[in-house]
């Protein structure tokens, strides 16, 4: 099994990752909100990489089980239903609903990498049930790292160094490429506390300075969910054996 990481994936074509399999990162918060949402019971989630294809496609679908969500600068954009912050999408807001989701790296980098064979979504909340699945489907894959402005962020590299070393953990001897080791060095120089980490990224520092405090801490939480965001027809939903906790209440 080959590993390799993407820092930034502005400068790579839709078509190289046909027929891979890709664990896409966003910590901050994208991928936060993409497992939040899928955790709380929403039916699916659909990345876009335009705020003009956002509303475009909201027209087609029912009202009220269609919500817009997603920032610009961080903020909820004007219109929009919810904004990017993992704890707006709790099981009361997005139970049963199809949710399209426009971010500034995140969605964009889901919405490159569509040609993939296999597409998860990861952060620091799902780092073992990715692992775990990784090592059950024995491919080589690639982390491809969302970045922040066309460029590297420190916080999806050290989650990619988190999800390689973890697979090492649980024995599996992953083959890793020089990016693939990098990550693993950066994961462990700076990720002894995550909350710390975080607080310290240029994108932490974006994000505290607009009061999104509450959200770096949720996004700091390791290994709290078990679900699997899996990339299938244009939408993310949970993989076909999983639950989400509010389906699992109702049982
Ligand atoms: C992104 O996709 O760029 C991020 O999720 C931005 C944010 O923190 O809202």
């Amino acid at each position: 099994m080959k590993c390799s990481v993407i820092f930034c994936p502005t400068h790579i074509e839709e078509l190289y990752f046909t027929g891979k399999t890709i664990v896409a990162i966003d910590v901050l918060r994208a991928s936060n909100t993409i497992i939040t949402a899928l955790n709380n019971g929403a039916k699916e989630i659909v990345p876009v990489g335009s705020v003009e294809f956002a509303v475009k496609i909201s027209g087609g679908m029912f009202g009220g089980y269609t919500l817009i969500g997603g920032e610009r600068n961080t903020k909820k954009i004007d219109g929009f239903a919810l904004g990017n912050s993992p704890l707006e999408y709790s099981e009361e807001v997005v139970a049963g609903k199809s949710i399209i989701l426009y971010t500034t790296n995140g969605s964009k980098a889901i919405v490159k990498a569509k040609f993939a064979e296999n597409l998860f979504v990861c952060s620091f909340a799902n780092l073992t049930a990715i692992a775990k699945h990784l090592i059950k489907l024995n491919k080589d894959f690639e982390i491809l790292c969302a970045g922040r402005n066309n460029s590297f962020s420190l916080e999806d590299a050290i989650c990619a160094g988190a999800l390689i070393s973890k697979i090492q953990a649980l024995k599996d001897k992953p083959e890793l490429n020089d990016t693939a080791k990098a990550s693993v060095v950066l994961k462990k120089s700076f990720g002894k506390s995550i909350l710390t980490m975080l607080k310290s990224t240029e994108h932490g520092k974006v994000l505290l300075e607009n009061q999104f405090e509450e959200d770096i801490k949720h996004c700091s939480h390791v290994d709290n969910v078990n679900v699997i965001p899996y990339f299938s027809e244009n939408v993310l939903k949970l993989m076909p054996d999983q639950k989400s906790s509010s389906q699992q209440k109702k049982k």
